[in-house]
């Protein structure tokens, strides 16, 4: 397992394998790495030949009031979950490689990116759509695998993949959630010990909404009115947005009809944290 901070490496080293016939996985990750991502590399490495997971905070997907000089950084913790997940190499590039100074062309996504994340982060997944479509470039891989704990963003994704005609095929891989619970997430290193107890609410208002849509409510209203309170109990939390849209075209509904997906995102202090369920074909997905 190596550690390649350049382009011309990656692409050297994808362009080697592709001679020898053997298929390519691709793990997009801003790294410090958990179980989630784990999964999602196990999960690359038993399906393809070869895999590369890129470990890179993105500028361009952080608003100025974001949290990216914050964003937890550890190459070396991460390097050894890749290698125990079997990644073969992981792209770790410099803001400088990824950006030329005078850089200036953007993948704008509209509808898919337009509710939820795209209200509350407006320039989010015009920097997301950017990047992963610079790593689709320069890995060119067979796959590439999204946790579904973003699942706007893999609802994004697929759009985008479909309408440039990208020839990858997108994995969607189920949430992980710690043993109470809580999605894992890189940014729960940030909650306290008393943030990480009320975090857990997030998950337990979701329950809830679950349980009703599954028992044939019907009304997004009552599933969103019962969510919002269920996390208004707990102090220490602000919702963001709780809301249910269609999946994957991620329109408001009012009648819950087809599939859906239910999502919150919730500030626990000065964490914003996400997490979802979808309903597809009358089961959880
Ligand atoms: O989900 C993430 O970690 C990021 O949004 C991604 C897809 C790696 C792009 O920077």
């Amino acid at each position: 397992m190596k550690v390649v901070n350049t382009i011309n490496e990656v692409r050297e080293t994808v362009k080697a394998w592709r001679k020898q016939g053997l298929t390519v996985g691709l793990v997009p990750t801003m790294g410090y790495l958990h179980e989630g991502h784990a999964s999602l590399i196990a999960r690359a490495s038993k399906e393809n030949d070869r895999v590369v997971v890129s470990d890179f905070v993105n500028p361009i997907q952080f608003a100025p009031n974001e949290d990216l000089a914050s964003y937890p950084r550890d190459i070396d913790r991460d390097a050894k979950v890749c290698e125990e997940n079997g990644a073969d190499i992981i792209f770790h590039p410099t803001p400088e490689e990824m950006y030329h100074k005078d850089f200036s062309t953007f993948v704008n996504i509209t509808g898919p990116s337009e509710e939820l994340c795209g209200k509350s982060r407006p320039i989010h997944f015009r920097g997301v759509c950017t990047v992963v479509s610079k790593l689709f470039l320069i890995v060119s891989p067979d796959r590439a695998y999204f946790g579904q704990k973003d699942a706007q963003q893999l609802a994004v994704i697929k759009r985008m993949v479909r309408d440039l005609n990208f020839d990858i095929e997108i994995v969607g891989c189920p949430i992980i959630r710690e043993a109470d619970g809580l999605a894992k997430s890189s940014r729960n290193t940030y909650l306290s010990p008393e943030e990480r107890k009320a975090a857990v609410i997030l998950h337990k208002a979701l329950e809830k909404g679950k349980e009703l849509v599954l028992n044939g409510e019907k009304s997004a209203k009552v599933i969103i009115d019962t969510v919002t309170q269920v996390i208004n109990s707990e102090p220490l939390a602000i919702i963001d947005y709780v809301q249910v849209v269609d999946f994957p075209n991620i329109k408001v509904v009012e009648d819950i009809n087809g599939d859906i997906l239910t999502a919150v995102a919730v500030y626990i202090g000065k964490t914003r944290l996400i997490d979802n369920f979808i309903i597809e074909n009358g089961k959880e997905k």
